[in-house]
C-alpha cells in the first residue's frame, strides 16, 4: 500500500496562498490583519510558521467525562503534527462533548447544538480546512453535518473502538452485557460480587463502545462516505495505529486544502447510498436512520426511510459482531476492518466516487481483503439475506417506523398482541413490575411520550424492560413499540421511531391498554386493530400535552426539531438558503 501522501491523483494547480480563506485575515494590508499578525505573535508563532499556509482547524470532542473520547487530547497533538508536516498550520478547538453515559435526558437532544457550534466555528474563524475529532455516538453526525454546511476540506478522525471487555474468562461488549447482566440480576442469577466485578471488566479502556452499536455504525459510515482515511474507522483507539492514522490525517488535511477538495466532493447522493449499504451490511445501529438522513439533508441530498428499504433488499449482513451476533470491533478491525468489508459488498457500492484519501473508491479498495470468515462472512455464508434493518409502514406509523429484525427473537417478527400502554418512561419504571398489570409474553409494550418532542430529544428508552416475573419465567423478548430511539447495542423486537411521534398527535396517541396490534416485519407492517371512526372519536378527545420547555435551548429545539422520519434536524438548519461571509474587513 502507498504511503497516505502520495496517494491522491488528482492533479490541479494547488491553491496559491492569496486564494486561502485565511489569507482574508492575515495576508491583506489593512488594520485587521495587521492586528491578526499582532495577535498571532501573542501566540507566540514567528511569521514564517503561519503565514501562507493553510489554516486546519482540530475540532476536538475531548472532556474529562467523555470516556469515549478521553484520548483524543493526545490524538489532537497527532493531528496537529501532520499538518505541520504537511505545510500547514493547525489550531485546536474545544468544542462541546455529547457522552452517551453522562448527559441527560439524552445527548441527541444536543447534537443539532454540536452541528451548530461546528458550522458556526468553522465559518466565523480563519479557517481552510478541519479535522473533526468523535466518535461516540452523536458527535460524528454532529460534527459532520456541520461542517457539511459550512463545505470545507474536511477529514474525519474516528475516536476507534475500546478494548473488547473481560469478565471471568468471557469476552464482554459495553452496553450489549450491561444490559443482559442486568437482567440476569434482574433475574435472580447473580448477586453483587458479580456485578461488582462486571463493573471493572466492561470498559476496559479509551474509545466508543466497541460493539457494532450507534458509534461504530456511524464511523464505518464516515469511512464508507469516504470522509475517513481508509481503515480508520475500525482502528483500536488505544493502538499505535490511532496515532498513527491521526497524523496521517493531519498530512491528508492539508494536502486536500491544496486541491480544493471540499466536503461536498466527497458527501454526494452515491456516497450516500452506499452509506446507506454498510449501515444495512453491518447490521448497524437503528441511530444511523435518523442521522443519515440528516447528514445528508446539509448536503443537499435526498434520502428517505424509503431509500433504506429499497437499499436493505440488495444487501446481506455480512458482520458478525455484536449485539446482533458474536464478535467485537476489535476482531472486524483484524478481519479486515471497513476495506475488508466493502470489498465484500463491492458490488452494490459506487466505486467510482471520491474519498479523501483516493480518486476512487475503487483505488482505495484494491488490495482490500477479508482475513476472518468467521467475523466478515463470504457472500454466500450471510447472517442474513437482508439488511438489518426494516421500515414499517401502517396506521400506526403514518410516517415509519423501523425495527432492527436481526436483533430480534424471530418468533415475534410476526405477532399481533393486546397493547399495554404507559404515557411515560418513568410511570412505566414504577409500575412495570407490578405483577397485578398479569402481563405476558404476548403483550405488546407501549411507550410513547418519548419522542423528539416527547422525551424531550428522543431519549433511548426504544428497549423497553421485559417485567421481572416474566423474565424469571424465561422470557427474554417481546413487542414492544414506542416513537422513542434505543441504543445501537441494544437488541429484542423494539418497534422504534414512530412518526408523527404521539406528543405532536401521531396515531401512537390514541392507542389504549387492550388495542391488538399487529406486527409483520415481512409485510413491513405495524398495523392498530381499531377502526377509523373510533380513531377519530379519539383523536377529537385527544389534546396536546403542554410544551415542555419555557425558555432556553429547549424551547428553541421544541420550536424546531422535525420528525425522526426527516432526520429530527433544526427546521431553520436543513433549510437551504445563502451564509454571507463573515469576513467584514
Ligand atoms: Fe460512547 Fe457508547 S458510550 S460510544
Ligand atoms: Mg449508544
Amino acid at each position: 500500500r502507498k504511503a497516505v501522501a502520495e496517494t491522491d491523483d488528482r492533479k490541479a494547480a494547488p491553491v496559491a496562498p492569496e486564494e486561502l480563506r485565511s489569507h482574508q485575515w492575515y495576508g491583506t494590508d489593512g488594520l485587521r490583519s495587521f492586528s491578526h499578525r499582532a495577535r498571532t505573535r501573542q501566540l507566540g508563532y514567528l511569521p514564517e510558521e503561519h503565514l501562507g499556509k493553510p489554516v486546519i482547524a482540530v475540532l476536538n470532542t475531548w472532556s474529562d467525562i467523555n470516556p469515549c473520547h478521553s484520548h483524543l487530547r493526545e490524538r489532537a497533538q497527532a493531528v496537529k503534527r501532520g499538518v505541520w508536516q504537511a505545510g500547514g498550520f493547525p489550531l485546536e478547538f474545544p468544542v462541546s462533548t455529547l457522552s452517551e453515559t453522562f448527559q441527560k435526558p439524552t445527548p441527541m437532544l444536543y447534537r443539532n447544538l454540536l452541528a451548530m457550534e461546528t458550522e458556526e466555528l468553522l465559518r466565523s474563524y480563519p479557517v481552510d480546512g478541519a479535522v473533526l475529532l468523535g466518535g461516540c455516538d452523536k458527535s460524528t453526525p454532529a460534527l459532520l453535518m456541520g461542517a457539511a454546511s459550512v463545505d470545507l476540506p474536511t477529514v474525519f478522525v474516528p475516536a476507534g473502538p475500546m478494548l473488547p471487555g473481560h469478565w471471568r474468562n468471557e469476552v464482554l461488549g459495553s452496553g450489549t452485557d450491561m444490559w443482559k447482566y442486568w437482567d440476569e440480576r434482574r433475574a435472580g442469577l447473580i448477586g453483587d460480587c458479580e456485578m461488582g466485578e462486571l463493573e471493572n471488566g466492561l470498559a476496559r479502556s479509551a474509545g466508543h463502545c466497541m460493539t457494532m452499536g450507534t458509534a461504530s455504525t456511524l464511523t464505518a459510515a464516515a469511512e464508507a462516505l469516504g470522509v475517513t482515511l481508509p481503515g480508520a474507522s475500525s482502528i483500536p483507539a488505544v493502538d499505535s495505529g490511532h496515532d498513527r492514522m491521526a497524523a496521517g490525517s493531519g498530512l491528508r488535511i492539508v494536502e486536500l486544502v491544496k486541491q480544493r477538495t471540499t466536503l461536498s466532493h466527497i458527501l454526494t447522493a452515491d456516497a450516500y447510498e452506499d452509506a446507506v449499504a454498510t449501515v444495512l451490511a453491518l447490521g448497524g445501529s437503528t441511530n444511523a436512520v435518523i442521522h443519515l438522513i440528516a447528514m445528508a439533508g446539509r448536503s443537499g441530498v435526498k434520502l428517505t426511510l424509503d431509500d433504506f428499504d429499497r437499499i436493505a433488499r440488495t444487501v446481506p449482513v455480512l458482520a458478525d459482531l455484536r449485539p446482533g451476533g458474536r464478535y467485537l470491533m476489535e476482531d472486524f478491525h483484524f478481519a479486515g476492518g471497513l476495506p475488508g468489508f466493502l470489498s465484500r459488498i463491492a458490488d452494490v457500492l459506487h466505486l467510482d466516487r471520491p474519498t479523501v484519501a483516493h480518486a476512487t473508491l475503487r483505488e482505495q479498495l484494491d488490495g482490500a481483503a477479508v482475513h476472518n470468515s468467521a467475523v466478515i462472512r463470504e457472500r454466500t455464508e450471510p447472517l442474513a439475506e437482508e439488511g438489518g434493518v426494516a421500515v414499517l409502514r401502517g396506521n400506526l406509523c403514518p410516517d415509519g417506523a423501523v425495527i432492527k429484525h436481526i436483533a430480534a427473537e424471530p418468533h415475534l417478527l410476526r405477532h399481533t398482541g393486546p397493547a399495554v400502554v404507559f404515557d411515560d418512561y418513568r410511570e412505566m419504571q414504577r409500575t412495570i413490575n407490578d405483577p397485578a398489570l398479569a402481563l405476558t409474553s404476548d403483550h405488546v409494550l407501549v411507550l410513547r411520550n418519548a419522542g423528539p418532542q416527547g422525551g424531550p430529544g428522543m431519549p433511548e428508552y426504544g428497549m423497553l424492560p421485559i417485567p421481572d416475573y416474566l423474565l424469571k419465567q424465561g422470557v427474554r423478548d417481546m413487542v414492544r413499540i414506542s416513537d422513542a430511539r434505543m441504543s445501537g447495542t441494544s437488541y429484542g423486537a423494539c418497534v422504534l421511531h414512530i412518526a408523527p411521534e404521539s406528543f405532536v398527535g401521531g396515531p401512537l396517541a390514541l392507542v389504549r391498554t387492550g388495542d391488538l396490534i399487529t406486527l409483520d416485519v415481512e409485510a413491513r407492517l405495524l398495523h392498530l386493530g381499531v377502526d377509523d371512526d373510533e380513531l377519530e372519536r379519539r383523536r377529537a378527545a385527544w389534546s396536546p400535552p403542554p410544551a415542555r420547555y419555557g425558555r432556553g435551548y429547549g424551547a428553541l429545539y421544541q420550536d424546531q426539531i422535525t420528525q425522526a422520519d426527516t432526520g429530527c434536524d433544526f427546521a431553520f438548519l436543513a433549510r437551504q438558503g445563502e451564509v454571507p461571509d463573515p469576513y467584514v474587513g
